[in-house]
């Protein structure tokens, strides 16, 4: 049993708790990160088999690059991104970077945790080297570049010549290099980026996309020059074990009879 005094200084308290008995568990980690939080659930396995079409389709394993994005914003292109590169970080032998070209609404190193550090945005100013800016994203053998020093034209930036060099760059070191862009509707950025890459993938989360804006979203980036891959189906409510337990692979302790 524990024990401990109550001081004078814990009275009055809200909570009643004496201070130093207040943990904070840390949740900064996003749920939908699920190849890092249930690398042994469904939704894993949904992006692995993802993951599993994309190499299948590349049997030559060359190197490929391939951007992530969406018709509007918070449809989950960054998470769909982290959780698809973490997904091909576990293959064995296959080196894999994650690029975060969202320069307006940056999000892979809040959702890594890391520090904003430099990364494209000066490369591309040619201010750096991508061998300086390329840090461990803490997942695996996962790679990072992130968005870099906040700049105020990113299109402008993205157009940049050395865009072309540096994914050159990128595909003799990494067999697999996947791009996390801005949406497709409000900026040109997605559909610039689309059209250097080998495929693009859209986001579409069930619950909130709309079907209009995602059919303009691909017919917007395939007049860019995009080859689109496929959509990047998520939030598919009633496909989860949680309501069907036929798609429960995994055997729990206690289940069948078992310890
Ligand atoms: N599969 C999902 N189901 C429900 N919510 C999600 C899912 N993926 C992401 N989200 C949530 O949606 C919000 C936007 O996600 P994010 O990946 O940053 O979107 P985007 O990059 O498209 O703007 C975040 O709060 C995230 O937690
Ligand atoms: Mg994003």
């Amino acid at each position: 049993m524990f024990r401990r005094n109550k001081s004078s200084a814990d009275e009055g308290r809200p909570s009643g708790l004496p201070e130093d008995m207040v943990v904070i568990v840390d949740q900064s980690v996003n749920p939908y990160l699920v190849l890092f939080h249930e690398p042994n659930g469904y939704r894993s396995e949904q992006v692995r088999a993802l993951r599993n079409r994309l190499v299948a389709m590349n049997p030559d394993g060359e190197p490929k690059t391939l951007v992530v994005t969406s018709a509007v914003r918070d449809e989950g292109k960054t998470i769909a991104a982290l959780n698809l590169a973490m997904a091909m970080a576990e293959l064995e032998r296959q080196q894999v970077v994650l690029v975060d070209a969202d320069m307006r609404r940056p999000g892979c190193e809040r959702y890594l945790n890391l520090n904003p550090e430099p990364g494209l945005a000066d490369v591309l100013l040619g201010r750096t080297t991508v061998e300086k800016v390329l840090r461990p994203a803490g997942y695996r053998q996962l790679m990072l570049l992130g968005p870099g020093t906040r700049v105020s034209n990113p299109a402008e930036v993205l157009s940049s010549s050395r865009l072309d060099e540096l994914l050159h760059r990128l595909k003799e070191r990494f067999h697999y290099v996947v791009i996390d862009t801005p949406p497709v509707l409000p900026s040109t950025d997605a559909g610039v980026l689309a059209a250097r890459v080998d495929g693009t993938l859209v986001v579409v989360r069930l619950e909130r996309s709309l079907k209009k804006q995602t059919r303009e979203a691909v017919r917007t980036l395939q007049e860019m020059g995009g080859n689109v891959l496929g959509c990047f189906v998520t939030e598919l409510r009633g496909q989860d074990p949680e309501s069907d337990r036929r798609l429960a692979y995994e055997t729990r302790f206690g289940e069948d009879g078992g310890a």
